[in-house]
């Protein structure tokens, strides 16, 4: 295996000196802020601590169209993925190239200033389609590039503090720490290992044989900030690395955890997860099949499996560091230990268990085999999944007004109540409309917020393992996403369309409201002058015109019960 010459690359932090601090903190007292979101709080960390070094700020137009075009930034260096501070085009609107501007971590703290050199509005399909091959928005880095701010920002940094991390805070470094550590520790060659997923007995063998293969030292390196939806969160996670490390052997492998906003960008992500890595010190990094690839939504992935090993050995001289390529490690029976898929024998009894099993035996409550895992992250994961029957979990209603939302939303309650040991709470739209956003109209930004209000709520409520019934009219594909990928990191979730077509529903007209809005005194009624995308894939679809509002209660129960979330002694009687 060939090491360039000279695997360090130079890596410069962005935090201004104690002094300038001290001068940055009287300036921003007169400065316009921006509030950073998530993503962006997990960029500028990034960006101030040296790890997406050269990088000395937020892109520039110039180097983006480059980054975007052939993942090279405008003087040549090589940058896969675009850094850019996205704004609405409000706040946009009063920024031009010069300005300075405060950014702050959502407590309140100014992180950096920036100062301004280029404000645009970007071609964001263009962006996505060459930056991740695709503008379908199942791709979590197309749906983020289509959803985030319309303006776009670039300009140099000044750090003045990093954003406050108060989980394993032992357990993050920076580069510049890393790197000194490595060379304490007297390591000069180190293997990197990224993953945003538990490690089990095959991760562990092949991150050894990577490291007698390359002579090195291990760096486990879990990716905790935005991995991708569904995944494990990072709290559990990282108590499964840490059980994980006693099986290296002693002081050979470190674990430190990175802030990343990953992408899932394939090929472009594996080269930008390399150059990360040599910031941070390592001198090899190891990229297996389907490198932060993601699937489709009929779980076609998006890239072939060797294209991210392929580009990021293809450009390894420019990252700065050795590539490593892995095989998929299966299980021999015979010899008691894993080996690579290509050195299996005839007379190999290989056993393996896919992800989908996994989660289904963790779901279901079965064994999961000992030479698949280890006790300590079998525990984990029991705690963390307690099968269905014990988690919390959300109906979420999707409905036209005067669907039957309410009437069915009401009975299945009941329902519940009578045969779940689980709290259920309602969150039907009238009364949500009453209370919790008793402030909001009927604007698409309105009804998003609401929405999202409504999510935040039941993902509390699932988080708790109760039951929350949610019945919104909930108009709107992507917000009802956003929902189901919040609540599903926390347990189950059920989504219901009343499918009621709209003349029934304008017949009933309990309300007197289609009369309104038909006469034009409600403008902007769903259904009438606004739109209702109705769910492409509801786990159930239910149209009142055809069943009662008993018998729909029922349907539901039937589906909850079948999919586990309830007790079968308790319910065998009901259904
Ligand atoms: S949304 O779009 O999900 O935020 O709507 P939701 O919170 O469910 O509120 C819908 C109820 O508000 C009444 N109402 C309207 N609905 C739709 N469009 C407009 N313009 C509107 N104005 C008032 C209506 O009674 C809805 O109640 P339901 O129970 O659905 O009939």
């Amino acid at each position: 295996m060939s090491v360039p010459s000279d695997p360090r690359r130079e890596v410069a932090s962005l935090l201004a000196a104690p002094g300038r601090i001290a001068e940055l903190k009287q300036e921003t007292v007169h400065l316009p802020s921006w509030d950073l979101n998530a993503h962006q709080v997990w960029d500028i960390e990034l960006l101030l601590n040296g790890a997406f070094s050269p990088l000395s700020g937020f892109l520039g137009e110039e180097d983006y169209n480059r980054v975007v075009r052939d993942m090279h930034l405008a003087d040549g260096q090589l940058w896969p993925i675009p850094i850019n501070l996205d704004v609405s085009e409000e706040f946009g609107s009063t920024v031009k190239p010069g300005s300075r501007i405060a950014l702050r971590h959502p407590e309140g703290m100014v992180l950096a200033v920036l100062e301004v050199s280029d404000r645009w509005t970007p071609d964001r399909t263009r962006e996505a389609r060459e930056v991740f091959g695709t503008t379908d928005d199942s791709h979590p880095g197309v749906y983020q590039a289509l959803n985030q701010g319309p303006v776009y920002l670039g300009g140099r940094l000044e750090g003045l503090e990093l954003p406050p991390h108060h989980t394993f805070r032992s357990l993050r470094r920076g580069p510049l720490e890393l790197r000194e550590q490595f060379r304490r520790l007297g390591w000069s060659a180190i293997v990197a290992f990224q993953t945003r997923n538990p490690l089990h007995r095959a991760h562990v063998e092949l991150t050894k044989q990577a490291m007698a293969a390359t002579n090195a030292n291990l760096l486990l390196h879990p990716v905790v900030g935005r991995t991708s939806p569904g995944d494990v969160d990072y709290f559990s996670r990282v108590r499964c690395y840490q059980a994980v490390m006693p099986h290296y052997p002693e002081n050979s492998a470190q674990l430190s955890l990175l802030p990343l906003a990953m992408r899932m960008g394939g090929p472009r992500e594996a080269v930008w997860h390399g150059i990360i890595r040599a910031n941070y010190g390592c001198t090899h990094f190891i990229v297996g099949r389907d490198h932060a690839g993601p699937r489709d939504r009929s779980g076609k992935p998006f890239y072939g499996p060797d294209d991210a090993r392929n580009l990021a050995q293809e450009l390894q001289g420019q990252i700065g560091l050795s590539i490593v390529g892995f095989e998929e490690m299966v299980y021999s029976e015979g010899k008691g230990t894993y080996i690579p898929r290509s050195r299996v024998e005839t007379s190999d009894k290989i056993l393996s268990l896919s992800g989908t099993d996994l989660r289904d035996r963790l779901r279901d409550g079965r064994d999961i085999p000992s030479w698949f895992s280890f006790p300590e992250v079998i525990d984990e994961l029991r705690t963390r999944f307690p099968s269905r029957n014990r988690q919390g979990y959300t109906v979420f209603f999707t409905g036209l007004s005067g669907s039957g939302k309410s009437t069915v939303a009401n009975i299945l309650m009941a329902k519940l109540m009578e045969i779940d040991p689980r709290p259920v709470t309602l969150l039907d739209g009238d009364i949500v409309r009453k209370n919790l956003s008793s402030e909001l109209g009927f604007s698409k930004a309105h009804r998003d917020l609401n929405i999202q209000r409504i999510g935040f709520v039941a993902s509390e409520i699932t988080k708790n393992r109760g039951v929350a019934i949610c019945a919104p009219i909930a108009p709107y594909a992507s917000t009802r996403r956003q929902v189901r990928e919040l609540i599903s990191g926390y347990g189950g979730f059920v989504e219901v369309h009343i499918a009621t077509p709209i003349e029934i529903c304008e017949e009933r007209d309990r309300k007197g409201l289609y009369a309104k809005a038909r006469a034009g005194i409600i403008k902007g009624f769903t259904g009438i002058d606004d739109p209702y995308e109705a769910p492409e894939h509801p786990e159930l679809r239910i149209d009142t015109a055809g069943m009662s509002a008993e018998q729909a209660a029922q349907e539901i129960v039937k589906h909850l019960q079948h999919e586990g979330f309830l007790d079968p002694d308790e319910t065998s009687d009901l259904v």
